[in-house]
């Protein structure tokens, strides 16, 4: 049997709620968001997607918690711990899978993120027009071996503070990124807030055009929830499991989910703002932050400054991200196969990089795997992880996880009534419906 020890935990509460708003807080917020917020009915998503986050992804996340915590294991380990010898490790095996598949294209616009630290750096956007910047970024994605180059670094920095280990590593990690990040942002949104097109960029963001939102927005907004909350695939059963019985877990999934939905929308009152004083394209997709943004901060004053903080402030985000997702993975190694930390960060950290070359050298790649994860994957492991703790565990099971009054009866019933049926049956329709089966 494993201990504690062995395993590494996080020092207290505060760092395991740091180090989980920083797997939540990611490229999901600040270039996921902002985009299918643009595309799909700006502030009629940004509700849908609120009601998602507290209807769906709060009781997935509390879930999460509770499996990791009760058995502090990996993902896999957890359900072979709490049901021996059943089909459900299978759903631990997903999220192993799902580590794998998001971390080998995350990485790739990890990536992205570092070179245009250093174009910030460099100061290449001044002086220079729209076409030559959006170019710099059609330069990039038809440049197989400049996004490995960066694929690689991201990668090799995200496989150190892995081996670093719970505390030394992913813990310091976070202490370090995530208060930099809400500074950055901070900065970044009192800069916004006080340009021209300020008014224009929050009425985009945030007016609701509900003619725009269709059955599919629907079930983005769910993905995204996901997504966002890195939930479905275990890395919360993961960071869950390398805490103590002493920490809250209603409180830490609230401070989490009201963070990273907090860090989206600000995301998106840094981005529209800056877009709209320039009158460049709102709903410009992917290439909003890569090539939009950029235009925004050449013409800016004090742009170079601004340029550097924004990159910086995603690449810390995107990296606390990436940790997680290689974490999960990692742990399983670890506890299961016996594998120490650093072999197994190293290795599994190789592969994965090897698994992202196909989706730096093809966009379709790249594509089809950020909707494999997003529509399928992840809300997959969601309604697995739902119906698990839902109907397979018992009321006993569950509740006493709970200790010391760490949840009112109130909020217990409701959240059983959340998980049970809500949940899985929210997850359930958006598929069949996604199946083309209703
Ligand atoms: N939540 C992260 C983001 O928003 C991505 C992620 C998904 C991380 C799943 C871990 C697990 O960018």
């Amino acid at each position: 049997m494993l201990n504690n020890n062995s395993r590494g935990s996080w020092s207290g509460i505060t760092g395991f709620v740091l180090a989980a708003i920083g797997s939540a807080i990611g490229l999901g917020n600040v270039w996921r968001f902002p985009n299918i917020t643009s595309q799909n009915g700006g502030g009629a998503f940004v509700s849908i997607y609120i009601c998602c986050v507290l209807v769906v992804g709060m009781p997935i996340m509390l879930a999460e918690f509770l499996i990791g915590r009760k058995t502090q294991r990996n993902p896999v380990g957890a359900f072979r711990a709490l049901r021996p010898g059943s089909p459900w490790a299978l759903t631990g095996w997903l999220g192993v899978v799902s580590g794998f598949v998001i971390l080998s294209y995350y990485s790739v616009v990890g990536g992205w993120v570092l070179h245009y630290v250093l174009l910030s750096l460099k100061n290449s956007f001044a002086s220079r027009s729209p076409q030559e910047i959006a170019g710099m970024f059609t330069a990039l994605a038809t440049s197989s071996s400049l996004q490995l180059f960066w694929h690689l670094i991201f990668m090799l920095l995200t496989i150190v503070i892995v081996v670093g280990g719970v505390r030394k590593g992913i813990e310091r990690g976070n202490d370090i990124m995530m208060p930099l990040l809400f500074l950055l942002l901070c900065i970044l949104l009192v800069y916004a807030l006080r340009t021209e097109g300020a008014d224009a960029g929050l009425n985009f963001l945030l007016y609701p055009r509900w003619e725009q939102i269709t059955r599919v927005s629907i079930l983005e907004a769910l993905g995204q929830a996901f997504f966002s909350l890195s939930l479905g695939m275990g890395a919360m059963i993961t960071y869950g499991s390398y805490l103590g019985k002493e920490t809250r877990l209603v409180h830490s999934a609230l401070y989490v989910v009201v963070g990273d939905t907090l860090v989206a929308i600000l995301a998106g009152f840094v981005i529209f703002p800056l877009v709209f004083t320039f009158h460049l394209e709102p709903a410009a997709g992917p290439g909003l932050i890569f090539q939009t943004l950029p235009i925004a901060f050449s013409q800016l004053p004090a742009g170079h400054l601004v340029s550097i903080i924004f990159f910086l402030l995603i690449t810390f985000a995107a990296l606390t991200s990436a940790i997680s997702l290689l974490e999960v993975v990692v742990a399983y190694f670890v506890d299961e196969k016996g594998w120490g930390r650093a072999r197994a960060s190293w290795i599994l950290g190789g592969i994965i990089f090897f698994c992202g070359i196909p989706s730096a050298i093809w966009g379709q790649v790249f594509d089809s795997m950020d909707q494999l994860a997003t529509n399928y994957l992840l809300p997959l492991g969601a309604f697995l992880i739902a119906i698990f703790t839902g109907w397979t565990l018992s009321h006993e099971e569950r509740h006493t996880e709970f200790h010391g009054g760490e949840i009112t009866t109130f909020a217990y019933i409701g959240w059983s009534f959340l998980i049970r049926f809500v949940s899985p049956v929210a997850v359930a329709l958006i598929f069949l419906h996604k199946l083309g089966m209703f």
